[in-house]
């Protein structure tokens, strides 16, 4: 399908699986824009895309979800730049192996994958509106169901003990409880918002670093079997481009097909307590859940 005359953003898109999900929706011919923390690399993305894919029409805009101002300054200058917004890629993310906070405070797995993507979206869900029919995309993980007690509402924070796997499958699965929620939330909008997992893709993923022990030798041990980006970031182009899921909506997809969800993922009371957790969380951070 054509995407000429559409906005596409995308988080986390200067590597991996987000860049060949930019390089996507750019061969299609949409207005690609790349959502990244680091302006270097974010540049050098962007040149990446346009040769590839003789689009010029890219553009950066810097996004740290760690900082919540950050995220919001990133809303405002979309919002500023462009009228429409069609497709939101909610693409970046990471797995930590020690806690770390956000720039408000709050346990960084859970800020970068989630509720740095839950504000953003919030944020722009006047843009996508505005431009329906229009979709959103949430990459999480088959890890989503390794998180197998739930949300854990009473330690969101990981205050009482951290693990990175664990912080990492259940910031997963707050990607489709959002989903979910969100789904519910624009019924009759004509906005749809579905959950994507890539399959195992050899990126940069868990490779910088950040991951120490048993995570990163598990993750060195299945690298040979991994996939491409470009392969791993099929699923994702496939539910911002393709006509056949223009109306699907509130769903979890695997190899563009849809998948099996955790029965935590299916929740609906967790998902509605989710929303309202994340709602507050802002609030006392001092970040409205919409533009002015
Ligand atoms: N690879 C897999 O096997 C796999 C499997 C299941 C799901 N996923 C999911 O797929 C998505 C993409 O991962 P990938 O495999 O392409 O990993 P990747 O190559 O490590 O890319 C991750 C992207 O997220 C960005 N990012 C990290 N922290 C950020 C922050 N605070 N603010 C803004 N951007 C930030 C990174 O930016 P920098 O370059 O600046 O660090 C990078 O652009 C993630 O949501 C991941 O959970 C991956």
């Amino acid at each position: 399908m054509s995407m000429h005359g559409k906005v596409v953003v995308v988080t986390g898109s200067n590597v991996g699986i987000g860049l060949e999900t930019a390089v996507g929706v750019a061969a299609l011919g949409a207005t690609t824009v790349l959502a990244c923390r680091n302006q270097a690399k974010a540049e050098a993305a962007a040149r990446e895309v346009t040769q590839r894919t003789w689009n010029d029409d890219v553009h950066v805009v810097p996004l740290d979800l760690a900082d919540l101002a950050s995220v919001h300054r990133a809303a405002e200058e979309i919002a500023a730049r462009w009228d429409r917004l069609d497709v939101l890629v909610n693409n970046a993310g990471g797995t930590w192996s020690h806690r770390a906070l956000t720039a408000q405070g709050l346990e960084y797995t859970f800020g970068v994958n989630y509720l740095g993507h839950f504000s953003l979206t919030n944020l722009l869900l006047d843009r996508l509106r505005a431009a329906a029919p229009s979709r959103i995309v949430n990459v999480t993980s088959v890890g989503h169901h390794f998180a197998r007690h739930g949300m854990r509402f009473d330690d969101l924070q990981s205050e009482n003990g951290y693990d990175g796997m664990e912080a990492y499958c259940r910031s997963k699965l707050a990607n489709v409880l959002f989903t979910r929620q969100l789904a519910a939330r624009l019924e009759g909008t004509g906005v749809t918002v579905n959950a994507a997992h890539p399959g195992p893709v050899r990126s940069g993923f868990g490779m910088d670093g950040d991951l120490t022990g048993f995570m990163a030798f598990g993750l060195k041990l299945v690298r040979p079997f991994e996939i491409s980006p470009r392969r791993g970031a099929k699923t994702s182009l496939y539910l911002a481009t393709s006509p056949d899921v223009g109306t699907k909506t509130g769903m979890y997809w695997v190899r563009s097909r849809p998948g099996h969800m955790s029965r935590n993922a299916r929740d609906d009371e967790a998902a509605a307590r989710l929303w309202d957790e994340s709602e507050r969380l802002l609030a006392s951070a001092g970040f409205a859940l919409a533009l002015d």
